[in-house]
C-alpha cells in the first residue's frame, strides 16, 4: 500500500453561506444540501495515492467513459461528525469506516486508501466546514467517501486510475422528526445479496439493486424492505440500509440477537458499537440466524419484546410493525422500546461527550485557528 500523501488545501470561490444555511440544511432531506467543502485524492497504479486536496464542493471533471460510471467499480461509507463546541467536533469511529472501505474496495477490485489518508481527509474537511455541523439531538455532519474507477475505458478489467472524493452534508432524523418506531415489509421477490457475492461490501450497485424492492415495500405502506437470505427465501438478513437487532425478554435480563456476519450482510459499524454498548450494559448479545416465521411467531407469543435497526444514517430505530406474505404483526405495543431508547441514549451521551468513551470511539478534531 502507498504511502499516505498529505491534503493540501486547494483554494477556490465557495459560497460565503456557511453557517448561516446549515439550520436550515440539518431538516432538508438525507442529503440535499452539501457542505462548502470537499477532499478528492487520485490513485494510478504507477503513482498510487497522490494529489490529495480540499477544494471547494464543486462538480467533477469526469470521462463519459469512467469504468465507475459504467461497470459499477464503486464503493462508499457513511460516518458522522457531532457538534462538541462551536470549535471543536467529534468524528465517530473513522477508522472502523476506513477499514471497512478498504475491506469494500478490496471486494470490489479497487485499491485500497491508506487508513492514515481517509483520516487526515475527514480531519481537514470537518475543520474547514466546521460551522456546518448542526447543533442538538439527532443532528450531525454526515461524512460521504465515495471511492470510484475514473479511468476512461470499457475493457472488463479493473480500473488503472480511481478517485476519492470525501463530501459532507448537514443531516437530522433519517427517518423524519420524532423518532417513531417504523414498518418494514419482507421481500419475497427480490434478494439483496447471494453467497459469494457483495452482501457484505458497501458498494453502489447494492443499494441501486434495493430500489425496486423498497419501492414495492413502500407501496405496501413500509418504511423499508426486509431481505431474506437468497438460499431458502427463510432468513432473515438486514434492512434496506441497516442492521437487525431482536430483543428477547425485558429489563435487565433482556437479550439481543442479531444475524451473524456471514458475508451476506454489511458488518455495520453501528451494529458493532451496539454490541460492545449492550454487553456492557449487562445484557446478552447473541449472533443467531433469526427465520421470518419465527419473527412472528416469537411477536406474538410475547416473547419477542422489541426489534431495532441500526446504521449510521437511521442511528438506533425502532421497528413497531412487519409486513409479512400471509398478513402484519406488530412487535409489542408497536412503539419505539426500551432497550433500543437506553441504547440511544447511550449513544448519543458518546457522541456529545457527556458520557466516558473508553474504547476512543470520538476523535476529536479543533478548528485550530480562525
Ligand atoms: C448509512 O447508514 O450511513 C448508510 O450508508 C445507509 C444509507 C443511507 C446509504
Amino acid at each position: 500500500m502507498s504511502e499516505a500523501p498529505d491534503v493540501l488545501l486547494r483554494p477556490g470561490p465557495v459560497p460565503a453561506l456557511a453557517g448561516q444555511r446549515q439550520r436550515a440544511a440539518a431538516d432538508t432531506a438525507f442529503g440535499e444540501v452539501f457542505a462548502d467543502h470537499m477532499v478528492t485524492a487520485r490513485w494510478t497504479v504507477a503513482d498510487g495515492w497522490h494529489d490529495a486536496a480540499l477544494e471547494p464542493f464543486a462538480p467533477l471533471e469526469l470521462s463519459p467513459a469512467a469504468v465507475g460510471l459504467h461497470y459499477g467499480q464503486s464503493v462508499f461509507e457513511g460516518f458522522k461528525a457531532y457538534h462538541r463546541t462551536p470549535d471543536r467536533a467529534a468524528v465517530f469511529r473513522p477508522t472502523a469506516h476506513a477499514r471497512r472501505l478498504a475491506a469494500s474496495a478490496r471486494r470490489m477490485a479497487l485499491p485500497e486508501i491508506p487508513s492514515g489518508l481517509f483520516v487526515a481527509a475527514t480531519e481537514a474537511l470537518v475543520r474547514q466546514d466546521m460551522d456546518w455541523i448542526p447543533e442538538g439531538d439527532d443532528r450531525s455532519l454526515y461524512l460521504r467517501p465515495v471511492l470510484f474507477a475514473s479511468e476512461a475505458h470499457l475493457a472488463l478489467r479493473p480500473a488503472r486510475a480511481c478517485l476519492f472524493v470525501l463530501l459532507a452534508f448537514p443531516t437530522g432524523n433519517f427517518f423524519g422528526a420524532g423518532g417513531r418506531a417504523v414498518t418494514v415489509a419482507a421481500s419475497e421477490e427480490y434478494v439483496r445479496a447471494a453467497p459469494g457475492g457483495t452482501g457484505a461490501a458497501k458498494c453502489g450497485g447494492n443499494y441501486a439493486g434495493a430500489y425496486l424492492a423498497q419501492g414495492a415495500a413502500a407501496k405496501r405502506g413500509a418504511d423499508q424492505v426486509v431481505w431474506l437470505d437468497a438460499v431458502e427465501r427463510r432468513w432473515v438478513e438486514e434492512l434496506g440500509g441497516m442492521n437487525l437487532f431482536f430483543v428477547y425478554g425485558e429489563g435487565d435480563s433482556a437479550e439481543l440477537r442479531t444475524p451473524p456476519l456471514t458475508g451476506t450482510i454489511l458488518p455495520g459499524v453501528t451494529r458493532d458499537t451496539l454490541i460492545t454498548l449492550a454487553r456492557d450494559l449487562g445484557l446478552r448479545v447473541t449472533e443467531a440466524h433469526m427465520a421470518l416465521d419465527r419473527w412472528r411467531e416469537d411477536c406474538v407469543a410475547g416473547r419477542i419484546t422489541e426489534v431495532f435497526a441500526c446504521g449510521t444514517a437511521a442511528r438506533v430505530t425502532s421497528v413497531g410493525r412487519v409486513l409479512g406474505a400471509d398478513g402484519p404483526w406488530t412487535i409489542g405495543d408497536g412503539l419505539p422500546g426500551p432497550v433500543a431508547g437506553r441504547l440511544s441514549v447511550e449513544l448519543a451521551a458518546i457522541h456529545r461527550g457527556e458520557a466516558a468513551d473508553p474504547y476512543g470511539w470520538c476523535h476529536l478534531v479543533d478548528r485550530g485557528t480562525r
